[in-house]
């Protein structure tokens, strides 16, 4: 979504603004703005569009000279994208700039009050709003005038603001949307997010809720919107610039598909404690902050989430209840939050975000801790809202995710879920101690595993190749083998742009199946061996009305490839992880249908990396 940067010190503001932007690209965008205080008035550029117009448009900054700048990638919410509605937004004279992430959700209200006392507005986004009540409230203090209008304002916000009065310094304030500061001996920067920054500065301060920043080339004070200062901690980063990079890969994407092993090798060995010689490994969990009596305590689990890390929890669902025998619900963050959930005594809330700032996910925890629920966060970005917030928080180590469409973290998931499971299942006695052993051998075999598919990606290109023109794709399966489907559908219309549709094998003759018509391509997940004769009944009814089906199943199923039209085989692992290795063809498959069909695949249209309004 919206990506904010900001620059001041003694360097020229407007190049670095464009290049920490571009390093936002990621979050998805339809136009690009930025305003440079050039000594004697804020100077203000906009485009639709990609941000190269952006940079064609002012020389790469060259002609927005000054050492003050506000910059913006725009998502459109409130008003089509365009030049107008793009940011930054000016009160009437130019005085004031603002950039905004966020929705202001009383700003009908706000507008209408401001237009009653003579304001004219000339877009028609919320952010308007908060340039001219910035104008209504200024009386020389911009702190004051700051704090007073956002204790008016209801909604989400990251903001950058600039006063031609006093462009010594640039503002910031944050409230559910994310924002974070940096500094280093050349000046201070404001950004959405880390990668923006990380070139020129490794320490960063992530702002709270309801928090004003203001920045000067040597220094940041922050404050409360009472306007009293308050003390933060800045962070260290120590992932480094490259994490950021393509490293060579044509796709951002691509090359997160192939830090699959990593990811998982890094998710799941700080959770495997030696047991001492000849004994295989204990999963230890210190972040749950719970003891075993304490696990023994929880009788049901409620997981919630939204996009792949929802799909993660589906998977979640089949692992822990088979598992650990615990009941578990999943959720939509979309939903769970707003139909007063029936949270028992003993439940636990399990909230699964890779970006820790989803706007519905941070909802539902809000909520559940409202109800007195503990609230375990499994997320992927350091330091983010869900990570603070959350009770405890499991950490996925994936590192930076660029590409809109995840992989890598959500492999991350999977497998921070599977130790949760394993370690329920150890504490209430349920897994002998054979059955633990077997598992964690093959946790242990994942990474190489994945390997091992990656490795046959010309396979899947070429099989790829052959669908660059389809109409509707649809994945079906059973069981865990349906969780799949789930992601490995979304994988595939977000960047291909193919209409597709996931759909519990049992579920097709309910109507489904009407859609299926001569050469239509069905790929059916048979990863689940007690499910599989089952799956092969629902193979043959689509093959019956002409489907091409194309199998995911277990090495050594050559009975597959009599059902079916073409096979792809997983190596051998325990059923519960069978997610992780199938996803892998259908993660290539998807990269290279879009990548065929000419789509941009790290930035598909209309989509963003990291959703902060509902
Ligand atoms: C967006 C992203 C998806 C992601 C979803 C949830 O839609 O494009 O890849 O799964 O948000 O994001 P989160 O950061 O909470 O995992």
């Amino acid at each position: 979504m919206c990506g904010i940067v900001g620059y001041i010190g003694k360097e020229q503001a407007a190049p670095i603004v464009l290049d920490g932007l571009a390093k936002l690209e990621y979050r998805g965008y339809d136009s690009a703005g930025m305003a440079v205080f050039d000594g004697s008035e804020i100077r203000t550029r906009k485009a639709i569009g990609r941000l190269k117009i952006l940079e064609n448009l002012t020389r790469g900054g060259e002609t927005m000279p000054g050492v003050s700048g506000i910059g913006h990638t725009r998502w459109a919410s409130h008003g089509a994208p365009s030049d107008r509605n793009a940011h930054p937004h000016t009160n009437g004279t130019g005085t004031i700039a603002v950039v905004h992430n966020g929705i202001i959700e009383n700003y009908i209200l706000l507008k209408k009050k401001l237009q009653n006392r003579g304001y004219e507005f000339v877009s028609e986004t919320d952010t308007e709003v908060l340039a001219h009540m910035l104008d209504y409230y200024y009386k020389g203090n911009p702190l004051e005038a700051i704090t007073k209008v956002l204790h008016r304002v209801e909604g989400a916000y990251a903001l950058g603001i600039l006063f031609a009065d006093h462009p010594e310094v640039i503002y910031a304030a944050r409230k559910d949307s994310p924002l974070i500061v940096g500094r280093n001996e050349s000046g201070s920067f404001i950004a959405s997010d880390v990668p923006a920054v990380l070139k020129y500065t490794r320490t960063v301060y992530y702002m709270d809720n309801q928090e004003v920043a203001a920045l000067r080339g040597d220094g940041i004070c922050f404050y409360s919107l009472d306007g009293e200062m308050v003390e933060k901690e800045s962070v260290n980063i120590d992932w480094d610039a490259d994490a950021a990079e393509k490293a060579g890969y044509e796709h951002f994407m691509l090359k997160e598909m192939y830090e699959q092993p990593k990811t998982i090798s890094d998710t799941l060995s700080p959770r495997l404690q030696n047991a001492g010689a000849g004994k295989v490994e204990e999963i230890v969990i210190e972040e749950l902050n719970m003891t075993d009596e304490e696990l023994r305590q929880v009788k049901k689990i409620h997981i919630v989430a939204c996009g792949s890390a929802y799909h993660a929890g589906v998977t979640g669902k089949y692992v822990l209840e088979g598992l650990a025998r615990i009941p578990v619900e999943v959720d939509l963050a979309s939903e769970f939050r707003y139909r007063d959930p029936i949270l028992e005594e003993g439940s636990m809330v399990i909230v699964i975000s890779q970006s820790g700032e989803t706007a519905d996910t941070m909802a539902a925890l809000r909520e559940s801790k409202a109800k007195g629920y503990q609230v375990l966060g499994i997320v992927n970005v350091v330091g983010s809202t869900i990570a603070r917030e959350a009770d405890a928080c499991l950490y996925t180590w994936a590192g930076p995710e660029i590409a809109v469409a995840t992989t890598k973290a959500y492999s991350a998931q999977l497998v921070a879920l599977y130790l949760l499971a394993m370690k329920f299942a150890r504490v209430r006695g349920i897994l002998s101690d054979e059955a633990y052993e077997a598992l964690i051998e093959d946790l242990k075999r994942i990474p190489d595993q994945i390997e091992q598919l990656l490795a046959q990606k010309q396979t899947i290109q070429h099989f790829a190749n052959r669908y660059l023109g389809a109409k509707d794709i649809f994945f079906i399966g059973r069981g865990i083998d349906y969780a799949i489907s789930l992601e490995g559908s979304l994988k595939l219309k977000e960047i291909s742009y193919i209409h597709s549709e996931a759909y519990a094998a049992g579920e097709l003759k309910h109507g489904t199946i009407s859609l299926i018509e001569e050469g239509t391509l069905v790929v059916a997940l048979s990863t689940q061996p007690a499910l599989y004769q089952k799956t092969v009944s629902n193979i043959q009814e689509v093959k019956a009305r002409g489907a091409f089906v194309m199998a995911v199943a277990n090495e050594g199923n050559r009975a597959i490839e009599k059902v079916s039209d073409y096979a792809v085989f997983i190596p051998e692992t325990n059923p519960y992880f069978a997610n992780s290795l199938a996803i892998i063809p259908l993660q290539l498959f998807a990269y290279y249908v879009a990548v065929g069909r000419g789509c941009d695949v790290d930035k598909p249209r209309n989509l963003a990396k990291s959703v902060t309004i509902e």
